[in-house]
C-alpha cells in the first residue's frame, strides 16, 4: 500500500543568518513513502503544528534540543489518522498525536516516536497540538510551577494572543490572577480582554514609552511575568516589578532575526536585586512527568465551558513555511496549525 503514495515534505535549505525567509526552504514533491517494518504505523497528516520553536532548530549553535541541518526534514508536531499498521498498539482508523511527524503529509512512526492516541470524542483533534498538548502544557507549567502565580497576583503574559498566551491568561484569570495582555495589535488585545484578560498594552504603539503602558496597566508592579518574547517587553517589565516578583523566560521570539548574536539592551541587575525578583527559564519537557495532571487541569476548564481558544489555520502542507514566517512577524492570530487532509 505504501509504495502508492507519494510524499510532500519541507526541507531545510540553509541555516538563515538573520530572519528566515521562503527561500531557506524547500517543498520537495513525489517522495517515496517506505513500506513498513513490524512494529510501526503509517500516519496521514490531518494537522499539522507550527511553531516558534523551529527558529531555534534552524541556528547552527546549542539548543535544547537537536536541531535540523541543511537538507534534512523540518521538524514538528501533527496529529493524523493511521492508515496502516504493523503495530499491535495501534489499528487503521486511529487519530494519533507526535512529536516527530515533520513538516510532510505522511510519516512512517515505530516505537521510539513517541505517539499518543487522541480520543476525536473528547475536542476536537487538533486540540491535541494546543491547548490539550504542547503550548497549553507549557502555559500551565509557566503560570504555577515556575511563577507559582497565587490570586491577586498581578501577571503580565507577552504574546498573549497566541497559543501559549491564550491559555496562560485564562489559566491565570481561573486562579484569580489579575491578567495583563502584551500583544502587537488591538484587535489581538480586544480578543484577550474577551478571553480574561484585565488589561492590555499594544507594544507597537506604545513603543515610545513601554515601561510607562506597563506602569498604567500595573499600577502596584508585576508579580509575575510569562515572558514569551524577550527584547523590548522584556525590558519594560523589568521597569516595573513588583517586590519578590518571579519571572518565567519561555520564549524569545523576538530574537528570531539575531540568534546566535549577542542580545542587546539595559542591564537589570539593580532591578532584581532590589526587588528580590528571581528569574527562570523553562522548557515544557522538563515536566513531562507531570503532564496528565496539567492535561486534567485544563481539560477541566474545557468541560465547565471556561476556556475559549483561537486557531489560526491554514490549508494544504504547501503552506507550512509561509505559516512558519507569520509567527515570526505576528502575522498569526491563535495557535497557527496547518490543515493537510480531513
Ligand atoms: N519553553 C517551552 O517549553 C516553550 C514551549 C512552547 C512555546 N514556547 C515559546 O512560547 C512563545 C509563544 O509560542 P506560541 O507557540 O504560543 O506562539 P504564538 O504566540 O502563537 O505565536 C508567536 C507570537 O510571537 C509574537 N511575536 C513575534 N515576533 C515578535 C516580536 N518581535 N516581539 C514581540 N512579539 C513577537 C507574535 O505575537 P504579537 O502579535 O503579540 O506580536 C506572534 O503571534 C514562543 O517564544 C515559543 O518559542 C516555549
Amino acid at each position: 500500500m505504501a509504495s502508492n503514495l507519494s510524499n510532500r515534505r519541507w526541507l531545510l535549505t540553509s541555516y538563515p543568518e538573520g530572519m528566515p525567509d521562503e527561500s531557506h526552504f524547500e517543498l520537495q514533491e513525489n517522495v517515496e513513502v517506505p513500506a513498513l517494518e513490524d512494529g510501526q504505523i503509517l500516519v496521514h497528516a490531518r494537522y499539522l503544528s507550527v511553531d516558534p520553536y523551529m527558529r531555534g532548530r534552524i541556528a547552527p549553535g546549542a539548543n535544547y534540543a537537536a536541531g535540523v541541518e541543511p537538507g534534512g526534514l523540518m521538524q514538528g508536531g501533527g496529529v493524523g489518522e493511521v492508515i496502516e499498521s504493523r503495530s499491535p498498539d495501534f489499528r487503521e482508523g486511529d487519530i494519533i498525536e507526535t512529536r516527530d511527524f515533520g513538516w510532510q503529509e505522511y510519516v512512517v512512526l515505530g516505537p521510539d516516536n513517541g505517539v499518543t492516541k487522541v480520543d476525536p470524542d473528547l475536542a476536537p483533534i487538533q486540540s491535541s497540538l494546543s491547548y490539550l498538548g504542547m503550548p497549553g502544557l507549557t502555559a500551565y507549567f509557566g503560570m504555577f510551577e515556575v511563577i507559582n502565580a497565587q490570586p491577586g497576583d498581578t501577571v503580565v503574559v507577552s504574546a498573549a494572543s497566541g497559543a501559549v498566551g491564550q491559555v496562560a491568561g485564562q489559566l491565570g484569570k481561573a486562579h484569580g490572577c489579575r491578567m495583563v495582555a502584551v500583544a502587537s495589535s488591538d484587535d489581538k488585545l480586544d480578543w484577550c480582554k474577551e478571553i480574561g484578560y484585565v488589561d492590555g498594552v499594544n507594544y507597537r504603539t506604545a513603543a515610545d514609552d513601554l515601561p510607562g503602558a506597563l506602569k498604567a496597566a500595573c499600577p502596584d508592579g508585576v508579580d509575575g511575568y510569562f515572558d514569551n518574547t524577550a527584547g523590548p517587553i522584556h525590558d519594560a517589565v523589568m521597569e516595573n516589578l513588583a517586590q519578590n516578583a518571579r519571572i518565567a523566560v519561555c520564549g524569545t521570539v523576538s530574537l528570531a532575526d539575531r540568534l546566535g548574536q549577542p542580545d542587546i539592551g539595559p542591564r537589570y541587575h539593580r532591578q532584581i536585586l532590589v526587588a528580590r525578583a528571581r528569574i527562570q527559564g523553562f522548557i515544557v519537557f522538563d515536566f513531562a512527568e507531570t503532564y496528565e495532571e496539567a492535561r486534567n487541569h485544563i481539560a477541566g476548564l474545557v468541560q465547565k465551558g471556561e476556556l475559549q481558544f483561537k486557531e489560526d489555520v491554514s490549508e494544504g502542507v504547501e503552506t507550512m513555511a509561509a505559516s512558519f514566517l507569520k509567527l515570526l512577524y505576528s502575522d498569526n492570530f491563535g495557535k497557527q496549525l496547518v490543515r493537510v487532509s480531513g
